[in-house]
């Protein structure tokens, strides 16, 4: 179908310009005899009025659509007498492609985004969640141009796998098996060595272990994609499938990471500013107050650094009273982390070199013995945006931290061949792009910035 995306009309068109534009219907109103159709088609922010003049044939049929219906209009461009917009369209014919049942659940303006959330296969039709997915996608694409830029490869981890890199337990099971049915070993438990892959495999939780195997040659990689977690976990922050961006890179430690990451946050950003105006400054007029500037001040400013040690100093002298207490040897809260980033640090902040005792076993251990060489980035409001480490390229160490973690030697042989054969130091970092892209649209739950979110009870759209 021959059309003009309204952003290319609002933006390159001249009034007298002929076009006929195809959309779906934001706002109709009649006002004395003329009747005012807003349309959008998602190219922009930006809908196009449209001016339905008394004496329009067929006026009454195109007035009694509603927000929703999808429409074809075709017309000339003129100069707007009214605000907000320097275009609008004179129609010559208006065709309904669709119309739009009254029981539609994005007709009211203000639905709340919980509310939108059990129609989620509505709600891109809405200002809000048609601006976060064309930031998610400019974001993106934003990813792969830093990355490009600096010469890294891009490599597509396994999604089927069976590492549970982060040791945390919580991998999806894939299984080929007939559950109602499966074959069993004498002592009565299932027997996997007949599943699919011939052992228990799994959704990945991360991209990194494979990322590693590429960096021991390409130098620089990243890769950019799905993971999975079957936590139980409902907070505002986590889902169940999330996408991560994970950069693998030899000759590197962790402050070498520490530069990447914090060059990676500023690229997004600015980025954004040079490519999504319209969207953020509807982000900062109505989800977000003063985002733009938080934004602005977070791509010049240096990020803060802070020692895990020096982080519970700080949180035992805040004066607070604090659900968890805090000690050495206790895993930071979200309550600790923001209030280390919102209140103490008033930036984004690193805090390093953790406990051993609770970070996975591919960290490179300290000299001190009890700590390892691993950073969490934090950010007001969002928490933990990043997770990333130099890793234990020493063989010995490895193997020693795999038998004190538990971790199979077998199943893990491969990755400790990368220490065996010609090893390098190397570091590497998670970004949540959830987790970025809330941070950026100041929306305050994952579910929000997520198509199709997956979070436990709910994979339904
Ligand atoms: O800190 P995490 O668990 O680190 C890793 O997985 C490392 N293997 C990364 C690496 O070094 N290559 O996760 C990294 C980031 C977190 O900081 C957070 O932003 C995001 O992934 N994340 C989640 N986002 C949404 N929902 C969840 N359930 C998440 N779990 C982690
Ligand atoms: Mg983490």
């Amino acid at each position: 179908m021959e059309r003009t995306e309204i952003k290319t009309a609002l933006e390159k068109g001249k009034p007298g310009d002929e076009v006929t534009i195809a959309g779906w219907i934001k706002s109709v109103r009649e006002s004395k005899s003329v009747g005012f159709i807003h349309l959008n088609d998602g190219s922009t922010f930006d809908s196009v009025q449209i001016l339905v003049p008394a004496e329009f044939p067929g006026r009454q049929k195109i007035l009694k659509q509603i927000t929703g219906a999808c429409l074809a209009v075709k017309g000339k461009l003129i100069a707007s007498q009214g605000k907000g917009q320097t275009l609008e369209l004179e129609p010559a014919s208006i065709k309904v492609l669709g119309e739009c049942d009254p029981s539609s659940p994005v007709q009211k303006a203000g639905t709340s985004f919980e509310f939108l959330r059990g129609a989620a296969h509505m709600r891109p039709r809405t200002n809000t969640f048609g601006a976060v997915f064309r930031v998610r996608a400019e974001l993106s694409f934003a990813v792969h141009e830093f990355f490009r830029d600096r010469g890294f490869v891009m490599c597509h981890s396994p999604i089927l796998t069976t590492s549970d890199c982060e040791g945390a337990g919580a991998m999806f099971q894939v299984s080929a098996l007939d559950l109602e049915n499966p074959p069993r070993g004498s002592d009565g438990k299932i027997d996997w060595s007949q599943d699919f892959f011939g052992e228990k495999c799994g959704l990945t939780v991360s991209g990194q272990l494979e990322a590693e195997i590429l960096a021991m040659s390409l130098s620089k990689v990243y890769t950019f994609g799905p993971t999975f977690r079957a936590e139980q976990s409902t907070t505002p922050r986590h889902a169940a499938e999330f996408w991560m961006i994970e950069p693998e890179f030899a000759f590197a430690d962790l402050k070498d990471d520490r530069a990447l990451a914090e060059a990676f946050i500023k690229h997004l950003i600015k980025h954004l500013f040079k490519n999504c105006g319209r969207d953020l400054a509807f982000f900062d007029e109505r989800v977000e107050k003063g985002l733009r500037a938080k934004l602005e001040a977070v791509a010049e400013a240096d990020f803060g650094v802070i020692t895990y040690t020096q982080a519970v100093e700080v949180l035992e002298k805040s004066g607070r009273k604090w659900d968890h207490p805090i000690f050495w040897g206790k895993d930071l809260q979200t309550e600790h982390e923001r209030y280390l980033t919102e209140e103490y640090a008033k930036r984004p902040l690193f805090v390093i070199d953790y406990p051993r005792g609770f970070k996975p076993f591919y960290m490179y251990c300290n000299d001190d013995r009890k700590t390892v060489a691993c950073m969490d980035l934090l950010v007001p409001r969002v928490g933990e945006i990043i997770g990333g480490s130099q890793r234990e390229h020493r063989l010995d160490r490895l193997l020693a931290r795999m038998k004190e973690t538990g971790v199979s030697p077998e199943t893990y042989s491969w990755y400790a061949d990368l220490r065996r054969f010609g090893t390098a130091p190397h570091a590497g970092f998670g970004l949540g792009f959830e987790r970025m892209l809330m941070y950026v649209t100041g929306m305050e739950n994952i579910r929000d910035v997520e198509l199709c979110p997956r979070v436990p009870g709910c994979a339904k759209f």
